[in-house]
């Protein structure tokens, strides 16, 4: 083989192996270049006496126009190459699932707050609000907790120190709606209420239910109606209930209410739901309904309590944590 050959052969097999656009270009600056391998080849001619110098030339010519072309080529598969590599990583997947909006849910005492006030709207219940920093009127004195009367200790108050404190209880809201409404008048209030107390049953800030009702012949026996079709509309099953005679300073009679709960074992248990009884003719006097006329009763429940029972869940402060993975449950 002449050494245009071999040259030629050696830098075909280089043009086709070359793997970029940089590569070729080196190569081609090597073979065609000033100082090329190829450009040396045609510097040589003019020393070859006349008939070789034709015949070489002719030679060298060729090899030179095959190397460009082949370069030409090369160049235009590498190039189609790079471009359609960055066609493919920029491509949208149009058929791929949208992404997830990350929706929330309701929180769980929520649902609860929401479903215990729809069972009394159900029963003709109005939904009343009253405010969480409260006087020391509504909370204690006008529900017949005179000044220093022990069961104000029962409450673990949140004093700000000018007479207001931070409401121990939805009682309060009774009050404040006999003052603005006359009798009869049916009314449930639902909302926070704070004690300085905190264990795997009681949270400084909970959530509580109350409901009142005023009328000219109500009687315990309607409470105890009420009451009954509540914690079955609540938890959607009968259940044995208790009604245990108690104190609250508002209410006499008072009684609290328990409910035979069914234990993983098989055996029932008395668990405490709610306080009630019938308002006191202190109350209703302080609230100007005259209590000669008008009889009612009134009943308080936490909703914590309830939401535990009713979804199985056994830490209180769960409901507070805001961990997702517990929150997802209920979504
Ligand atoms: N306020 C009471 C408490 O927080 C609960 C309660 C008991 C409310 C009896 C009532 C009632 O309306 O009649 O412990």
């Amino acid at each position: 083989m002449s050494e245009i050959e071999t040259l030629s052969a050696q830098a075909m097999a280089d043009i086709a192996a070359a793997a970029s656009p940089d590569a070729l270009e080196t190569l081609r600056v090597g073979l065609l270049g000033k100082q090329g391998s190829i450009t040396a080849q045609l510097k040589r001619l003019g020393t070859l006496p006349a008939e070789q110098r034709k015949v070489e030339g002719e030679a060298i010519n060729r090899a030179r126009d095959a190397i460009g072309q082949a370069l030409a080529e090369r160049k235009q598969v590498l190039e189609d190459a790079a471009l359609d590599a960055r066609l493919a990583g920029e491509a949208v997947d149009v058929t791929l699932a949208g992404r997830n909006d990350g929706r929330g849910g309701l929180h769980p005492i929520t649902r609860t707050l929401e479903r215990m006030t729809e069972i009394f709207a159900r029963l003709g219940y109005e939904l009343a609000d009253g405010p969480e920093i409260e006087d020391d009127w509504h909370n204690f004195e006008a529900l017949n907790f005179p000044p220093h009367h022990p069961a104000r200790a029962m409450h673990d108050t949140f004093y700000f120190g000018d007479g207001r404190l931070l409401r121990t209880h939805t009682s309060g809201v009774q009050v404040r709606y006999m003052a603005e409404h006359a009798p009869p008048l049916r009314m449930i209030a639902a909302g926070k209420v704070y004690r300085s107390d905190s264990d795997q049953t009681h949270s400084p800030m909970f959530h509580q239910v109350e409901g009142l009702l005023v009328d000219e012949h109500s009687t315990f026996a309607d409470l105890k109606g009420t009451l009954v079709e509540f914690v079955r509309a609540f938890f959607e099953r009968d259940f044995e209930m208790r009604f245990r005679p108690s104190y609250f300073p508002f209410v006499e009679p008072g009684a609290e209410v328990d409910i035979a709960w069914q234990q993983p074992d098989g055996s029932t248990r008395w668990l405490e739901v709610l306080g009630c009884g019938m308002v006191h003719p202190n109350v209703l006097k302080a609230s100007g309904i005259d209590p000669e006329r008008y009889t009612g009763f009134a009943f308080g429940m936490g909703v914590e309590r309830l939401a535990m029972l009713r979804y199985g869940v056994g830490d209180l402060r769960a409901f507070f944590d805001n961990d997702v993975r517990f929150l997802r449950q209920f979504a």
